[in-house]
């Protein structure tokens, strides 16, 4: 395999991030320690995780009509097309901008506990590991904040506005 220059810029980086990692004591880097992994691999673990868990395809506008080819700095900007079914109608938050407002102890309580309204499969955040819950966190940490807030959610006896994912009546 041919290595570009950035790809040797970012091993070499690499490579001296290892050997800091060595000079630091374990006390000092506890977190990695408890962790088992470096910020790098969290970070690319969440961009692991954010494509095969199905986030992206929700949370980031167009990711499933273009099969995944939307550039990584629109990810997980939130989406306008509602989801609309008997509990009324749901938006993919902006999570670039939620995850700005969260502590990561805040995000795996969150993940654990918050039974959110469908489609989100709140129950895979649930049933993540706590080590794959700090890379998704790592990851849109890393990405930072981007985008607008999606539309505040509707209840049913409201009519929503914009494009709308219609589930049939009396599917729930
Ligand atoms: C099938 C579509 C879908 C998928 C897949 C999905 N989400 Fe969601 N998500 C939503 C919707 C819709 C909401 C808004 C729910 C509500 O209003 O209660 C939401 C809400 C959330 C929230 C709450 C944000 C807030 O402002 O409180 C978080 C956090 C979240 N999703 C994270 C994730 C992560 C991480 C993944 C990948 C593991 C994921 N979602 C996958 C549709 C989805």
């Amino acid at each position: 395999m041919v290595a570009d220059g950035r790809t040797m810029i970012s091993r070499i980086s690499f490579l001296m991030l290892g050997a800091a990692l060595l000079a630091i004591s374990p006390v000092e880097y506890g977190f990695a320690q408890s962790v088992g992994s470096s910020d790098t691999d969290l970070i690319e673990r969440g961009r692991y995780l954010v494509k095969i868990a199905g986030c992206n395809d929700c949370h980031t506008p167009g990711y499933v009509q273009t099969g995944g080819m939307v550039p990584e700095e629109l990810w997980l900007t939130g989406d306008r097309l509602g989801w609309h079914g008997a509990w009324g109608t749901t938006y993919p938050a902006n999570l670039r901008l939620y995850m700005q407002g969260v502590s990561v102890e805040e995000w795996i309580q969150n993940a654990r506990t918050r039974q959110l309204r469908p489609p989100m499969p709140w129950f895979a955040l649930r049933d993540m590991t706590e080590t794959d819950l700090r890379a998704i966190y790592s990851l849109v940490r890393y990405l930072g904040p981007a985008g607008e807030p999606v539309p505040a959610y509707v209840p049913p006896e409201q009519e929503p506005v914009g494009p709308l994912v219609r589930f049939p009546v009396g599917s729930q």
